[in-house]
Parts: structure tokens; sequence; C-alpha cells
């Protein structure tokens, strides 16, 4: 959305006020790619493995359009190893205060650690969320739903 396009050109502009480098490497994917990324995955890696780190298409927070995949230099260009960048510490810091949170933290339930993916939920939430040190998916439903009226506000 224009909204959330917004926020998060804001945010990448804070980062380089502060001397940290985040690119976006990936963010709104159709069915169609998530579905030919994932047997991509599933070809090279296995079921078993994709299944640890990418999607079934329909199931993809980035269909949502509201969901990135950061990078930063000396990387690669590549996703493993953002937990040990400057951008993923500047990421914890302020990502919440532009509206994203992290989806899946160390030792989530659905897929690996993705220091990389995250998902606009809201200032509000995302902060909530920040301050508590809690994550989108340990909330309950009823929880999530009283932040609606403002984030469509
Ligand atoms: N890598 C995340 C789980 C996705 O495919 O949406
Ligand atoms: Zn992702």
């Amino acid at each position: 959305s224009n909204q959330q396009a917004k926020a998060s050109e804001g945010r990448l502009n804070a980062a380089k006020d502060d001397d940290v480098e985040i690119f976006v490497k990936s963010a709104y994917r159709s069915f169609e790619e998530q579905s030919k990324l994932k047997s991509a995955y599933t070809v090279t890696y296995g079921a078993g493995s994709a299944n640890q780190f990418s999607a079934d298409q329909g199931y993809s927070e980035h269909q949502l359009g509201t969901t990135v995949d950061f990078i930063s230099i000396g990387q690669g260009g590549n996703l493993t190893g953002f937990d040990k960048t400057a951008a993923y510490k500047w990421l914890q810091e302020h990502a919440h205060k532009y509206g994203f949170a992290l989806s899946y933290p160390p030792n989530n339930s659905f897929y690996i650690f993705e220091p990389w993916h995250w998902r606009y939920i809201g200032v509000e939430l995302a902060t909530d969320l920040h301050d508590d040190g809690n994550y989108f998916y340990e909330l309950e439903q009823r929880k999530i739903d009283e932040y609606l009226v403002s984030l469509f506000d």
C-alpha cells in the first residue's frame, strides 16, 4: 500500500542518516511468484528443508504486500548473515517506530530465524510489541483486533 511504501521509504532514509545501509531484496510476491519460488527451493533443498524457510503459495506474508526482506552491504546480496549486520541491529532498535516488526524471531514455531523478514503492522502495535519484547504471532487474535481500528483509520 501507499502507506507501507511511505513508511518503508522513511525508514530506509532514517537508517541512512545513522550511516546504516539497508536495501530491500524482496517485497511483494504474487501467488504465482511464491509458487515458483517454493517449487525451486523444494527441488534444490527437498520439501523438508524448504518448508522450514519458505511458505507455500497462499501462505506467505510476502503476498500481503506489506512484508519486506532486507539485505545490507557485505552479504553478497544474500539473506543469510543479516543478523550479524549493523542494519539488523538498527532495525531491532528503530523498526517499530516505522510500523515494522520481525515476523520470525529465533526459535519461533513456524520457520527458521529470519532476521531479514519484517512486516508492516502499524506503529502502535509494532511499538507495543517492541516495548513488551513480544512478537506478532505470540499475540492472540483478539489482542491484534484491538489495533485494527487505528491501523485502518
Ligand atoms: N520466507 C518466508 C517464510 C516466506 O516464504 O514467506
Ligand atoms: Zn521474507
